[in-house]
């Protein structure tokens, strides 16, 4: 049998990259596509260097609908992973039509040449913060969902999207992949998350700490109705979540129709949690500054994975140890990212 061809949008971004590197190990064959806007052409190199095969990479905005056109008349796509978005809700606060120009505009410009070329088979990344404020956890794919934020809306806006497209034709597979806390890198300390600016998530903002790159962590908030006060989210290491993409993309070939399913551990870790494991994996000591709540923060989200355990027969195996060694091997081996 030919080789799956599989199209990557936002190819050299974080998630992305991991799940490049899953992607080629299975034996598919990877086009990748991004317009480099918030990552380095250097993952592309990194990413070969880990596997050992190469990926068809072409810088390109999805909303460029010739240049997207080239690619899809080229390959015979069999399935596309959807990663390409912009990502810092307090940017699309204050420039909330950029959000929905690249977020909302840039998947119907996808979807619609996914269309023309028969290409049924998509993999969205969506997001937790879909459930806004958790009446209860773990929260399931079930519960109601809401948005604080722009970036949170163009995402919602997005599933209404593609529940209607599947609604309108149900040759449509879709897999709308809600992610918790994405951290981590994978083990090569090749490939990581490399914010531009100041890192508006924990996990590198405590690795920039350790590295001695900022002075403190700012703790947002001790006051939370948590067992230290601190937040409490569902981190999951990046290569597990970039493992429950190919299990999508594996139910997704064996079934018809579509699905929304978590992928988080099921387990809550509070900030204060993951400084402590993080000081213990890297011998370094991380100030906290404890300073008023981030506005929008909710107080506990954790995932419940029943519908990934028997849906995709997937579940995260890393513990939070992990997830920070990781982090901290890649931290050290770049420190000033790619
Ligand atoms: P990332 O910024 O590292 O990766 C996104 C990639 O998309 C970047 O390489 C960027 O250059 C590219 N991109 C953005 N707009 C594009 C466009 N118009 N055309 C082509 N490329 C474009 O972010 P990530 O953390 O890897 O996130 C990947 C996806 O997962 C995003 O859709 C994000 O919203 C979603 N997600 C991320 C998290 C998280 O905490 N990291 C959580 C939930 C959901
Ligand atoms: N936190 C700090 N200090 C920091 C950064 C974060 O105390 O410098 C705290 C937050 O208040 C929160 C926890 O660490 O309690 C995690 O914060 P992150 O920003 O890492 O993660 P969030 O869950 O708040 O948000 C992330 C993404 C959102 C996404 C959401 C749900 O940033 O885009 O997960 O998927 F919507």
């Amino acid at each position: 049998m030919a080789e799956p061809v599989i199209l990557v949008t936002g190819a050299t971004g974080y998630i992305a990259a991991h799940t490049c590197v899953c992607l080629l190990e299975r034996g598919c064959k990877v086009i990748g596509i991004d317009n480099l806007s918030n990552s380095s052409p250097r993952v592309i190199e990194r990413i070969q260097q880990i596997t050992r095969r190469s990926i068809d990479f072409h810088r390109i905005d999805i909303r460029n609908q010739t240049a997207l056109t080239a690619v899809l008349k080229h390959y015979r796509i069999d399935a596309v992973i959807h990663f390409a978005g912009l990502k810092a809700v307090g940017e699309s606060v204050s420039e909330p039509l950029k959000y929905f120009d690249n977020n909302v505009c840039g998947t119907v410009t996808l979807l619609r040449l996914l269309q023309q070329y028969g290409i049924r088979k998509l993999v969205f990344s969506s997001s937790a913060t879909v459930y806004g404020e958790p009446a209860a956890v773990p929260v399931g794919e079930a519960a109601p969902t809401s948005a604080t934020n722009p970036y949170g809306r163009s995402k919602l806006m997005v599933e209404q999207m593609l529940q209607d497209i599947v609604r309108a034709d149900n040759s449509w597979r879709i897999a709308t992949l809600r992610y918790f806390n994405p951290v981590g890198a994978h083990d090569s300390g090749l490939i990581g998350e490399d914010p531009r600016d100041i890192p508006n998530n924990l996990m590198p903002y405590i690795a920039q700490v350790a590295i001695g790159r900022r002075p403190y962590l700012q703790l947002f908030g001790d006051d939370y109705p948590t067992e230290d006060g601190s937040g409490v989210r569902d981190y999951i290491h990046v290569m597990d979540l970039a493992r429950g993409h190919l299990a999508a993309l594996d139910r997704l070939s064996a079934h018809d129709g579509s699905f929304t399913v978590n992928l988080g551990t099921g387990r809550g870790v509070s900030v204060l949690q993951a400084v402590a494991a993080f000081e213990r994996v890297s011998g370094k000591v991380i100030p906290v500054q404890r300073t008023a709540r981030r506005a929008g923060d909710v107080a506990t989200c954790y995932a419940s994975v029943h519908r990934a355990s028997e849906l995709l027969g997937w579940h995260a195996e890393h513990d939070l140890e992990k997830m920070c060694a990781d982090h901290w091997r890649w931290q050290c081996n770049n420190p000033e990212g790619y």
